[in-house]
C-alpha cells in the first residue's frame, strides 16, 4: 500500500481536519480530536469517482427495486428498496425502528433473502418480537453479532438481498480505538458496510438512534453516506408514527407514510386524518382546526390551546408538537395586533395526536386557538383555518391551498379561513377570506362556550379581496 497518512477526526461533531489540535477547527470542543490511519485506505477506496460514478447510476438502478410489501413504507422509499442502495432509519428510542424493520424483513422475505443482524439486542428478543407480530415463521435470518469484520463475513457468506443492521450505533469495528458508538466507530462502520453493499449490490438499511435534539448517529455524520434517511416521529405516549423521508436518492423527499402502533406491530393508516378528528361537531373553546401539508399528503390535525390568568411574574408558556417560540410570536402578535389579551395570562398549548407540527400553515389556527381560548368564544363547528401569520398581523396564501381545502371537504368540514390573498377553487367549503389575524379573531362564534350556536350571522362569507 502507498504512504500512510494519519488524519484526525473530531469524536463531538466528525469534523476531519489534517492534524490533531487540542480544539476542534469546527466544533471548538476541547480533547475531542482522534487521530486515525486507517481512514485514509477507507477514503481511497470510496473517494470522488466512486461517489460520482454511484450517482450517475441511480436512473439505471431505479428499476431494480424490492418492494417491502408495506405500501406505506414503499411509498417512502419510492417503490421500495433499490438493489445496492443504502437506507438509513432514524428515530428516537421507542418509536418503533426494529418493529417496522422486522415487519419489512418478514414481509421481504417472501420473496428475496433477508439477513437481521441485530446488533442491540439478542437474538432471543428478536424472536419475542417476532412472536408478538407474527411472523415467526418468515424466512429470515437472524444474528446478534455487533463487529464489523463479523457482519461483513456473514453478509459474504450468505449473500443476502436485503442487510438490515440494527443499530449502527452498536457496530463495532475492533480494528480501531475508539469505542462503539463514537462518532469515528459509527462513521467507519457505516461506510464499511456501505461499501460492501455497493460492491454485493446488497440492499441495506441501517437504523440510527436519534437523539431529543435531532442528531442523527452524532451529528448527522451518517447522511451524506447513504443514499436515503428516513426518519420516524411519533410520541412514544400514542400511537401515531410517521415515515418521512428527508433524503432520497431515488425517491421524492418529504413523502410521508402513516402508521399506527398497536399490540401487534404497526398498522399501516391510509386515512390519517381521522384518525387525528373525531367529532367534527364539537365545538369548544380554545380549539382550532387545521390542513397541513406532509410531503404531497395533506393531514387534517387539531390545535389546543389553554390561556388561564398567571399569577407568574413571566408567565408559563408550554407547548407539546409545537414549536415555542412559534407561539411565542404568534401570542405576540395576537396581542398586539388583535388585543387579545394573552399576555398575562398562563398559556398550554398543543396538537392532538401526538404529532409535531411545524409548517407555518398552521398559524392561523394556532393564534385562532390562542384568542379562542382568552376570549372563551368556540369557532363554529366544521371549520378549518389554513394561513401564515405575519408579524404586522397580516394572513399570508399557504402553497397548495387548493388540496389542503379538498382534505377539509373530503372529511365533512364546511367552512375554511384562509388568506384574502388566497386564490383558487373553494372545494365546495364556504370560504371566509381574512387579510388580517385581528378579522380573523372577529369571525369567532359570539356564542359563549356551552351555549347554543347559531348566531353566526357576522359569519357571511366576505368577498374575495
Ligand atoms: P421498538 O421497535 O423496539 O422501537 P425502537 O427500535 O425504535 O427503539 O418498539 C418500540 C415500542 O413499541 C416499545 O415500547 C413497545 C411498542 N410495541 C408495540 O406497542 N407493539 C408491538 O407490536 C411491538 C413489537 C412494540
Ligand atoms: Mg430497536
Amino acid at each position: 500500500m502507498a504512504r500512510r497518512s494519519v488524519v484526525a477526526m473530531c469524536s463531538a461533531c466528525g469534523h476531519t481536519q489534517p492534524r490533531w489540535t487540542g480544539q476542534c477547527d469546527r466544533c471548538r470542543a476541547w480533547g475531542t480530536i482522534e487521530e486515525s490511519e486507517a481512514e485514509p485506505r477507507a477514503r481511497g477506496e470510496a473517494g470522488a469517482s466512486a461517489r460520482a460514478a454511484r450517482l450517475a447510476e441511480v436512473p439505471r438502478e431505479a428499476a431494480d427495486r424490492l418492494p417491502s410489501g408495506i405500501a406505506e413504507l414503499d411509498r417512502v422509499l419510492g417503490g421500495g428498496l433499490v438493489a445496492g442502495s443504502v437506507v438509513l432509519l432514524g428515530g428516537e428510542p421507542g418509536t418503533g425502528k426494529s418493529t417496522l424493520l422486522l415487519q419489512a424483513a418478514a414481509a421481504l422475505a417472501k420473496g428475496s433473502s433477508v439477513l437481521y443482524v441485530s446488533a442491540e439486542e439478542s437474538a432471543s428478543q428478536v424472536r419475542l418480537r417476532a412472536e408478538r407480530l407474527d411472523v415467526l415463521d418468515a424466512d429470515v435470518t437472524v444474528s446478534a453479532v455487533t463487529r464489523l469484520p463479523d457482519i461483513l463475513a456473514l453478509v459474504e457468506e450468505q449473500g443476502p438481498d436485503l442487510l438490515i443492521c440494527d443499530s449502527i450505533q452498536t457496530v463495532h469495528d475492533p480494528a480501531r480505538d475508539s469505542s462503539a458508538g463514537s462518532v469515528v466507530q459509527v462513521r467507519e462502520c457505516a461506510s464499511a458496510i456501505a461499501r460492501m453493499a455497493k460492491a454485493r449490490n446488497v440492499a441495506t438499511i441501517l437504523v440510527g438512534h436519534v437523539t431529543k435534539e435531532g442528531s442523527l448517529a452524532g451529528p448527522r455524520t451518517l447522511e451524506h453516506l447513504v443514499d436515503a434517511v428516513l426518519l420516524i416521529e411519533g410520541d412514544r405516549s400514542h400511537a401515531m408514527r410517521l415515515v418521512r423521508a428527508v433524503k432520497n436518492r431515488f425517491g421524492a423527499v418529504g413523502e410521508v407514510g402513516c402508521f399506527e402502533m398497536t399490540s401487534t406491530g404497526l398498522e399501516e393508516v391510509t386515512d390519517a386524518s381521522r384518525l387525528f378528528l373525531d367529532d367534527l361537531d364539537a365545538t369548544a373553546t380554545g380549539v382550532c382546526r387545521t390542513v397541513l401539508l406532509e410531503g404531497p399528503r395533506p393531514l387534517a390535525v387539531e390545535l389546543q390551546a389553554l390561556a388561564v390568568s398567571s399569577t407568574l411574574a413571566s408567565p408559563r408558556r408550554q407547548t407539546t408538537g409545537l414549536d415555542t417560540s412559534r407561539v411565542a410570536v404568534l401570542t405576540a402578535v395576537i396581542q398586539r395586533r388583535a388585543d387579545v389579551a394573552v399576555a398575562n395570562r398562563d398559556l398550554f398549548a398543543s396538537v392532538v395526536g401526538g404529532i409535531r407540527v411545524d409548517e407555518p400553515a398552521a398559524d392561523l389556527a394556532l393564534a385562532l386557538a390562542i384568542a379562542s381560548s382568552v376570549l372563551d368564544r368556540p369557532l363554529p363547528a366544521r371549520t378549518v383555518a389554513i394561513g401564515e401569520v405575519g408579524l404586522g398581523g397580516e394572513v399570508r396564501s399557504v402553497p397548495q391551498l387548493d388540496r389542503r381545502l379538498a382534505e377539509a371537504a373530503r372529511l365533512g368540514m364546511s367552512t375554511a379561513i384562509v388568506s384574502s390573498r388566497s386564490d383558487g377553487p373553494d372545494a365546495g367549503l364556504r370560504l371566509l377570506r381574512v387579510a388580517s389575524v385581528a378579522e380573523a379573531v372577529r369571525l369567532l362564534d359570539i356564542t359563549p362556550a356551552g351555549a347554543a350556536s347559531g348566531h353566526g350571522s357576522h359569519l357571511a362569507p366576505t368577498a374575495a379581496a
